[in-house]
């Protein structure tokens, strides 16, 4: 039987290279270490995962994202896919614990912003049960850009179960053929 070759775990201090490495790479407006570092020690309502590569010629980290847990709102901050990895059902899998972990905590919708022009995370957020439920002007200060407010309006543990289960041999698939096809990247 095929093995996934990563793991759900929570992001430390040590990951924060890791982190910064991809970040630099996906986002126009990255976050800083230091921010990395305040959420991890510093806001109690922070709770953050990474998706950890369970094979050495992988690169360590392959998605990282996070959840506040913002009184009934499980507010997504943040989530990116290694630049080499994507469209291989990573960000749906973390995305998905993302939602079960704001359901455990509590929540019972989930919210995000989203970049006017980021139609890849957007298809994302549409495929796993978000709609645009407002807009912020200009909320972007790099560029000025708006933010799509997007919502997912429940969050029932066994639905979210079940999206996963769906997902699942999808993933398997993807990652049988991409490991067989294409020799792993090295960080
Ligand atoms: C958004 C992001 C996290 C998606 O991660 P991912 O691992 O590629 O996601 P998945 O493989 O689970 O794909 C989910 C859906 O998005 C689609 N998708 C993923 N990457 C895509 C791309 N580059 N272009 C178009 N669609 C894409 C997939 O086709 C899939 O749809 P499907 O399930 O109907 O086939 C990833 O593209 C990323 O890291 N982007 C840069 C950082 C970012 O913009 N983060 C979001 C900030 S709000």
């Amino acid at each position: 039987m095929f093995h996934l070759p990563f793991v759900l775990d929570e992001m430390t201090l040590e990951d924060i290279p890791a982190i910064m490495s991809i970040e630099r790479r996906v986002f126009t407006s990255m976050w800083t270490s230091g921010i990395y570092r305040r959420e991890l020690t510093a806001n109690p309502w922070s709770h953050y995962r990474v998706l950890r590569s369970r094979q050495a010629t992988l690169p360590p980290i392959l998605a990282y994202g996070g959840v506040w847990q913002m009184d009934k709102s499980a507010h997504i901050p943040t989530i990116a896919t290694h630049p080499e990895y994507q469209g291989k059902g990573l960000g749906g899998f973390l995305l998905l614990h993302l939602l079960l972990l704001g359901e455990s905590l509590g929540c019972t919708e989930a919210t995000l912003e989203v970049r006017a022009s980021n139609l890849p995370a957007q298809k994302l957020y549409r495929r796993y049960g978000f709609e645009v439920v407002g807009i912020r002007y200009r909320y972007y200060n790099d560029n000025g850009e708006d933010a799509l407010i997007m919502t997912r309006a429940t969050l029932v543990q066994e639905e979210i179960e079940a999206e996963l289960a769906q997902l699942r041999p999808k993933l398997q698939q993807h990652w049988q053929a991409a490991l067989q096809k294409h020799p792993p990247i090295m960080e």
